[in-house]
């Protein structure tokens, strides 16, 4: 069997990799327009960081893994086309910042119209809006290409920083059909591959729509814990309460849950608020504007909480930044990624440069391309540091943006030493130990804590 996967992003390039070493009697073909992106897959610097990707790449890689540029042959011989291109934010007209611009996936599905020959099952793996599968399908016929082919959903669940894990254990595979005996056919056939690999029992099997609404749900469920222990990091803060310990007394009720439930400086990824927006856009859509306004405090409440860090770093600071150095620590969206995609580290940046702070940004993974890109600057708006003590140097505040283990660890005497005085720390991440910072002599701001210092 043959199988293409169309978009070499976060989502194509780790699922496909894992699916390869899973089952060897399958050759998957990674595709993508772009090919610098193609050449940084079949080389040992990929184009996504994610722990264990590069040996897995490398240990199916040539054998039954292969990236290519070469598109239309691969979707015509292949049995099984996945789709898992990319699907921002409408920017423009019709449902402009909440609706998913959903050009590409529909290029690819008038492409598989005209080129695919063999295929019968298209899977769509990208995250897309409820009624994706549908308009592929209309595509499909409009065009002529009759009933040839079967339109799956398959949304993925994997979580950027673990996701060679969360491939290989998922909790669970969630496949949507069409109601027919056709479709039906065409899910067993996908849970065939899954099933050699993930136990039977966690291979859900839906009709369409549920499949796709399911994902954003899951994903908005998830956003919605953030926002609610963020909701309660503000009061901890004016009440002297600690959210840690908040957080740990709820999520100890088995009906709660103790995962996921880390006050922060806002979530960030190229998920939540994306799918959020599309289920706000659903609801108004079909006139349940209620329901629309529950769903959209969610992403209110993380533009307030994003807000509130940096306006605090502002008032701390005796209310100016201007020409002050602030080491920024981590920029990419959480830990153990590259990704920037909708990191809160984008606009709090975004706030201090407004302010003309002078920022000095050290994260381990993500280059300065792609900070000047994200906060849409030209080259040298902005100190870009090799490491966590450089960018401290002579600088007024420290500010934890992502929870990079390597921040735990860093010598904060040091850190202190090299910095302007009084010296600020603001822990986004609610991963230093507060106490030590503050014998150490430094004033610390953290989220859900508030402030500590010896005066
Ligand atoms: C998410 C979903 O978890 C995944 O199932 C889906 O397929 C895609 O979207 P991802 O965005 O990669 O995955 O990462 P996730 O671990 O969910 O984190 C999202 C954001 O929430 C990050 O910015 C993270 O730092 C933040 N977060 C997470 C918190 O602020 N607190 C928490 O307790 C957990
Ligand atoms: P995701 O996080 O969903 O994987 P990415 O942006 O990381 O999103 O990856 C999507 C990939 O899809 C990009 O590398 C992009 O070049 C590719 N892509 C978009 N449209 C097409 C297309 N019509 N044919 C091939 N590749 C495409």
């Amino acid at each position: 069997m043959k199988i293409c996967c169309i978009g070499a992003g976060y989502v194509g390039g780790p699922t496909m990799s894992i699916m390869a070493n899973k089952c060897k009697d399958i050759q998957i073909t990674v595709v993508d327009l772009d090919e610098k992106k193609i050449a940084a897959w079949n080389s040992n610097e990929l184009p996504v960081f994610e722990p264990e990707l590069l040996e897995k790449v490398q240990k199916a890689r040539g054998r039954n893994l292969f990236f290519s540029t070469d598109i239309d042959k691969e979707l015509m011989e292949a049995d099984i086309i996945f789709i898992s291109v990319n699907t921002p934010t409408k920017t423009y007209g019709v449902g402009a910042g909440k609706a998913s611009d959903l050009t590409y996936v529909e290029n690819c599905a008038r492409r598989i119209g005209e080129v695919a020959r063999k295929a019968k099952i298209i899977v769509e793996k990208s995250t897309i809006p409820v009624r994706t599968a549908e308009s592929i399908r209309k595509i499909f016929l409009a065009n002529g290409y009759g009933d040839r082919f079967q339109v799956l959903s398959n949304p993925e669940f994997l979580a950027e920083g673990t996701a060679v894990k969360d491939l290989e254990e998922p909790d669970r595979v969630l496949i949507g059909g069409e109601e027919s005996e056709e479709g039906r056919k065409a899910v067993e056939v996908l849970a065939g591959i899954y099933e050699q690999w993930v136990p039977g029992g966690k291979i859900l099997k839906t009709n369409l729509w549920s499949a796709e609404l399911s994902k954003l749900a899951a994903n908005a469920f998830l956003a919605q814990r953030i926002s609610s222990i963020n909701a309660i990091s503000a009061l901890c803060e004016v009440t002297g309460a600690d959210v840690g310990e908040v957080a740990r007394v709820i999520g100890m009720d088995s009906r709660i849950g103790s995962k996921f439930l880390n006050a922060s400086v806002g979530f960030g990824g190229s998920c939540f608020q994306k799918d959020i927006l599309n289920l706000v856009y659903l609801c108004e859509y079909y006139g349940v504007y209620e329901v629309a306004k529950y769903w959209e405090q969610v992403l209110l409440m993380n533009e307030y909480q994003r807000e509130r860090f940096s306006g605090k770093i502002v008032s701390s600071l005796f209310d100016t930044i201007t020409g002050k150095r602030i080491a920024v620590y981590g920029f990419a969206f959480k830990k153990d990624t590259n990704d920037t995609r909708g990191s809160s580290a984008i606009s709090v940046c975004k706030h201090l440069l407004e302010e003309k702070a002078h920022l000095a940004i050290y994260d381990p993974k993500v280059s300065l391309q792609q900070i000047n890109k994200d906060l849409e600057i030209e080259e040298e708006k902005i100190i870009y540091c090799k490491n966590a003590y450089e960018a401290a140097d002579g600088a007024h505040a420290v500010i934890i943006l992502t929870e990079w283990d390597e921040f735990k660890g860093l010598d904060f005497k040091k850190i202190y030493k090299s910095m302007l005085k009084p010296a600020f720390i603001f822990d986004g991440r609610r991963i230093l130990n507060h106490e030590n910072l503050v014998k150490i002599g430094f004033e610390v701001y953290s989220i859900g804590r508030g402030k500590k210092s010896r005066y």
